[in-house]
């Protein structure tokens, strides 16, 4: 990913709680250009009931993963990078399924269910 890629879209939005889901309207990933649709490979969700933002990724229309953003290590909240998050304290570095890539953290990302209903993804955080 290039440093314009992250400037032209923002990819921080400010998601609703309903019951134990987070709610992500699917167009929130959309990007229009023109006639044709892009989508954006990521979406960082806040809601001020959570204490860390949660990092949606999307693979295709039907796949996406949905990744707490704290640093399995000590805590630390989370950096995304393209395809990876990274943790400013010590470098810890997951991939977009939360998997470790790089230590010290050794224990992967919390993920959350998600769903897709009506155009959106449900994001359970039971
Ligand atoms: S808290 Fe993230 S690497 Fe230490």
């Amino acid at each position: 990913m290039s440093l314009l890629d992250g400037c032209s879209t923002t990819k921080m939005i400010s998601a609703a709680i309903s019951g134990s889901d987070m709610i992500v309207p699917l167009t929130d990933f959309e990007i229009k250009k023109g006639n044709t649709a892009e989508f954006k490979r990521y979406l960082i969700a806040q809601n001020e009931k959570l204490q860390y933002p949660i990092c949606v990724y999307r693979f295709d229309e039907n796949n996406y993963e949905a990744l707490w953003m704290k640093c399995t290590h000590q805590g630390t909240e989370l950096q995304v990078f393209g395809d990876k998050l990274q943790c400013p304290a010590h470098g810890s570095e997951f991939n977009n399924h939360g998997k470790v890539e790089n230590g010290p953290a050794n224990a992967p990302l919390r993920t959350f269910l998600v769903t897709i209903a009506d155009n959106q993804l449900k994001i359970s955080l039971k």
